[in-house]
């Protein structure tokens, strides 16, 4: 659906009041809430983020960890860590919060046709790469997802790792604290990642996660032979204006409000630290 210019700009600065539709727990501290959208949601490609205000308590950025334009409502998925992201997640069923966005580059899924995707997520990290997933297996495709949670209660989205799994997905998971029912990998997720890559020169990767995590997972890759132009890194950094205008989120050359959060690995590693490049 087309928008307006002058639409987008108003929506760009000023936080519209949306109405939290249904909230549900994923693990001890972090809480999806489905939210209504508006026309503007049409645009909230998987990897991009809004920026969502508690009244009165302020105004954070969040990922996109469903898909709008096949869901019709907007799916958020928040681990409550400060003042802003526990108002959030504490919103109940009927509560109002204020959006902005969609902002920022997400996962290149147009360039990604045809080649073998590896998603590596860590964390929280699966918010953003979930949607990303989904419409790879809308459109037949068969990613492979290498995840890493903390312990299994914190492993996030599970019904959709049996799900994906159902369909044909790789789906490669670790913890680092298992429990006596838990039959996967125990450990840290860059190990994984080698022999996951079966044709380096048509991989692709998108990656999310702690930025350490980011880091390893990204040296793995490149050791396995996938292109550092083939690397996309989802960096997280303090936004404000979300429209680079404020700098809060400058990252060396970058604005990642407006130029990432998605990026390739070959602009970012410099500024990750990434050894093997
Ligand atoms: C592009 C982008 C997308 C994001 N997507 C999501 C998302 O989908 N879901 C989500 O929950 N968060 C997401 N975040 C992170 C989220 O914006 C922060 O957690 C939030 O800004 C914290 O604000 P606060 O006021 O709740 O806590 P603050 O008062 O800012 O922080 C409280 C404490 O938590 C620590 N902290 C801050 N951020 C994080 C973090 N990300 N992880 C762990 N500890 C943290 C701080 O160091 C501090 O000690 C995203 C951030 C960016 C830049
Ligand atoms: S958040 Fe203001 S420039 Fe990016």
């Amino acid at each position: 659906m087309a928008i307006p210019a002058e639409r987008r700009m108003v929506d760009a600065t000023t936080p519209r009041p949306a109405r939290v539709l249904s909230r549900r727990r994923e693990a001890e501290d972090v809480w999806t809430l489905a939210v209504e959208a508006g026309p503007q949601d049409l645009d909230a490609a998987p990897g991009r983020f809004a920026m969502l205000t508690a009244f009165g308590v302020g105004e954070i950025p969040v990922s996109y960890s469903g898909d709008p334009a096949a869901e019709g409502r907007v799916i958020h998925t928040i681990r409550a860590v400060g003042a802003v992201s526990r108002a959030l997640a504490g919103l109940e069923e009927g509560a109002m919060l204020g959006v902005r966005g969609p902002f920022g580059k997400g996962w290149p899924l147009a360039e990604v046709e045809g080649r073998e995707v590896i998603a590596v997520a860590g964390g929280l990290g699966l918010a953003p790469v979930r949607p990303a997933i989904r419409r790879l297996v809308a459109r037949g495709e068969r990613p492979t997802l290498v995840y890493g949670a903390r312990s299994p209660a914190q492993a996030l989205f599970r019904e959709d790792l049996a799900d994906w799994r159902a369909r044909g997905v790789e789906v490669e998971a670790t913890v680092d604290h298992a429990g006596p029912d838990w039959r996967g990998h125990v450990g840290v997720v860059p190990p994984l990642i080698a022999r996951r890559v079966r044709d380096p020169a048509r991989t692709v990767a998108f990656v999310c996660g702690p930025e350490v995590m980011m880091r390893f997972a990204a040296s793995a890759l490149l050791e396995a032979g996938v292109a550092a132009e083939a690397i996309h890194i989802s960096m997280e950094r303090n936004m404000k204006c979300a429209v680079g205008l404020c700098g809060h989120c400058q990252f060396g050359g970058d604005l990642l409000c407006r130029d990432g959060p998605v990026a390739p690995l070959a602009r970012v590693a410099d500024r990750l630290h990434v050894a093997e490049l």
